[in-house]
Formats: C-alpha cells, structure tokens, sequence
C-alpha cells in the first residue's frame, strides 16, 4: 500500500520545501494544496479518513504549513475536528519549517549544557520559527524575551505562546539594532530568527557582550541576521561564546524533518507539534 502524504499549506502556493522533503521521509506520493483554510479543509481531511481500512490508515497522513502560524494553527485544529474514534491520521505542523528549525536549534543550544536560569532573548521572534523557539527554551527553563519591530506584533505572539503552551515570555519593541543590542542587557542566550536577508544584530553587539555565553542564527540568506556568525558554526568557540550559525543546526533540522515524516507513516494517531518534535530532536542531536 503506498504512503500517501496531503500537505495542506496555508500559503496560496505550497511549499516546495516540504514537498521535497515529505518525499525523502518516506513518502510514496505527496499531493500539495494551497490556499487551505480551517473553512474548506472538512472535505480534505474527510477523503483521509474515510478511505482506507483500520489496519491501513497509518500509510495516510497529514501534513500542515504555511507562513501565517495563526491561519496553520486554525488549519490544525479544524482537521483535530473532524476526527473521531478511529477515523483519524497521523498529523505533523511545520508551517515555515517552525517546529523542525526551532527544534534543531534549541536541541543544539541544550546539548551537553543546562539551559535553566539562563536569560534568552529571541530576536525578531515574532515569527513561526521564533515563536516555537521560545516555546521550547522556556521548556528547557530559560527565561525568555522577544523582540519585535511592534510591541503590538510581539505581544500577540506572546499571548499566543501563553494561551497554547503556557509559556511566559517577555515582549520587547526593538525595531533598531542598537534596542536589539539593549535588549540583550543581561542575557545569557541570543537566537535570531529574523526574516531571511535581515541584518539583527552588529558584530561588537554580541563579541563583547559581558554576559552572553550561546549565540546563534537561524537566517542562511544573506547578509546574515547576526554578523559575525558564520553560516556553518556548529559549537564554535568566538570572543568566548559558542556559536551556532543556520547550516550549523540546519543539517539536523533536515535529518529531523525526514525522521518526522517517517514516523507519520508507523502508526495513524500521532501529531507531531513543538513538544512532540523537540523530543525527536533531543533524541538526535549531537
Ligand atoms: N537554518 C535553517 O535550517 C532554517 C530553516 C527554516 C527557516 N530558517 C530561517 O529562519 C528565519 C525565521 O523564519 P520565519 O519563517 O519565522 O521568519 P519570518 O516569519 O519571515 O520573519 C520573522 C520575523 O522577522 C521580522 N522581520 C521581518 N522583516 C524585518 C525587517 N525588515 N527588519 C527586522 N525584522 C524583520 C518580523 O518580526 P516583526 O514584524 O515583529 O518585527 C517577523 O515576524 C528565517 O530567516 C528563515 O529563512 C532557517
């Protein structure tokens, strides 16, 4: 029986991406939907559930993007609808790649070292990827901040990581490098999560940071977001901070992307969201 994976993308194009990579996590056959919407997914997910057998629906899944989280989020949560009893499949969330990166990232920064205590602040974190970053550094007991261009965009995107995981972070309007560097005032952790191209942070803003000990970059356009932060660091050691640049924790967020789409296909009620790929990622890394 072949392993048919639905990728439902909110974006009205969907993600080549993901597409490609549903393809090399195991997928025999990946049909990629645009413009999906919580109003016109029912019938989508109804052709999931309802066409193969009990023992056999484990090689049909879902999986969810988009570059609006809010609209992937409603998307989720229309398909979590309408299933029932055994009528349901295996669902992954990536929308933007925010679970998969945000999870490769944090795993990375966690590895061989606790996180507890430590202050992180999330530069442009108003994103899909930032968002779920702060997410699981609050789980690995850091304390968080966001920065965003507007208070207004960032506290929205607090209040949603508070209403889905219970996550307390702190939203600070820093549209200029120099507020982002003042945001970082007593940080143990930085991780930019910036739109690709977009220069965060200046170089001096993190070399000589008296109390910064992990930065990392999750944007591979360049310029990148964090001067100075080469694009393959993986743990390198620079003016005394561990540094991590994208292709320095992209490579496990492929590899973990992959491993996600596999297990889709094991069985037919898993939901991959933040806590159930950061656990995959945990497993992983290193
Ligand atoms: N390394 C990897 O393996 C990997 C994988 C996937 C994605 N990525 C990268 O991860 C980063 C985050 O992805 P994403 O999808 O979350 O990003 P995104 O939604 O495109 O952008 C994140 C945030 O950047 C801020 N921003 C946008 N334009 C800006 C500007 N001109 N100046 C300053 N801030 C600006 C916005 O925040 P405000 O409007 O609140 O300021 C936005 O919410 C991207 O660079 C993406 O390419 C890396």
């Amino acid at each position: 029986m072949k392993k048919l994976l639905y990728q439902f993308d909110t974006d009205a194009l969907p993600s080549v991406f993901d597409n490609v990579v549903a393809h090399d996590g195991g997928a025999d056959h990946v049909t990629a939907y645009g413009g999906v919407a919580a109003g016109n997914v029912g019938a989508l997910v109804e052709g999931a559930i309802f066409t193969r057998g009990p023992a056999d629906k484990k090689n049909t899944a879902v999986f969810i993007g988009g570059s609006n989280m809010a609209q992937a989020e409603a998307v989720l949560a229309a398909v979590r609808a309408k299933f029932f009893g055994k009528f349901r499949v295996s669902l992954m969330f990536d929308c933007n790649g925010s679970n998969t990166t945000a999870a490769a990232a944090v795993a990375w920064l966690a590895h061989g070292r606790s996180l507890a205590g430590k202050r992180a602040v999330v530069l442009a974190g108003s994103g899909p990827v930032g968002q779920r970053a702060a997410v699981l550094l609050a789980r690995e007991g850091a304390t968080v901040a966001v920065t965003g261009r507007k208070l207004a965009a960032v506290q929205a995107a607090c209040a949603t990581m508070k209403a889905q995981f219970g996550v307390d972070a702190e939203a600070i309007e820093a549209p200029t490098n120099a507020e982002r560097g003042a945001a970082l005032a007593g940080a143990h952790i930085v991780l930019a999560t910036g739109a690709a191209g977009i220069r965060l942070l200046d170089a001096g803003q993190w070399q000589n940071h008296p109390t910064l000990e992990l930065v990392a970059d999750a944007n591979a356009s360049p310029p990148a977001g964090i001067d100075g932060v080469g694009m393959a660091d993986r743990g390198v050691l620079s003016h005394g901070k561990v540094v991590f640049g994208p292709l320095g924790f992209g490579a496990l967020k492929l590899a973990l992307h992959r491993a996600c789409i596999g297990r889709l296909f094991e069985r037919n009620d898993l939901v991959l969201d933040a806590e159930e790929i950061y656990a995959i990622a945990k497993t992983m890394v290193g």
